[in-house]
């Protein structure tokens, strides 16, 4: 059995992140708040990820908290690698720059939280970043996006 089949539905997200002129997003179930004062969370990024490198060159990295309307993007940002393509040029996600970190942000995103990394910990086939989290908005609510199995999607009822 996957551990996936206890835990899930999962809310996912979208990490983008950026070293030196490349720019990233990846799909993303596993993540979790950790502390409110300061604010902390963690994300758990798997070995084989391009966005793995990305993360650990460059310290920082933005959780994007999507609308159920971008299900086609989320599923195609967490099925491409983006060593091999420009995500942003692939979808219809705008990039902006976020405030606090050198690192892009999804203009649509209802809301999102800027991470800079911590502590990074091996875990299995993962790593998980600890984070201290230096700007959170929640810029419109709306009804978000989780993930039931493979490419099924679920959401709240507002
Ligand atoms: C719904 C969904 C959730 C995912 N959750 C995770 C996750 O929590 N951690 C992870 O490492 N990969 C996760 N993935 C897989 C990555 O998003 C996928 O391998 C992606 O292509 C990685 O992109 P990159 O190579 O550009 O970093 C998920 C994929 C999907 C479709």
């Amino acid at each position: 059995m996957k551990i996936t089949t206890l835990t899930n539905p999962r809310q996912t997200i979208l990490l983008t992140s950026r070293a030196g002129n490349k720019d990233n997003v990846m799909t993303l179930d596993w993540h979790t708040p950790l502390s409110f004062e300061p604010m902390m969370y963690a994300v758990s990024i798997a070995k084989a990820r391009y966005s793995l490198e990305l993360v650990r060159s460059s310290k920082v990295f933005v959780v994007n908290f999507m609308s159920c309307q971008f299900e086609k993007e989320v599923l195609y940002c967490g099925r491409h690698s983006g060593k091999y393509i420009d995500k942003f040029k692939e979808t219809s996600l705008e990039r902006e720059e976020a405030e606090t970190i050198n690192c892009p942000r999804i203009k649509q995103a209802l809301g999102y939280l800027e991470c800079q990394v911590q502590e990074e910990l091996e875990v299995g086939d993962h790593i998980l970043f600890v984070a201290r989290v230096s700007k959170a908005e929640l810029r419109e609510k709306g009804k978000r996006l989780f993930h039931l199995f493979a490419d099924k999607f679920t959401t709240t009822e507002e």
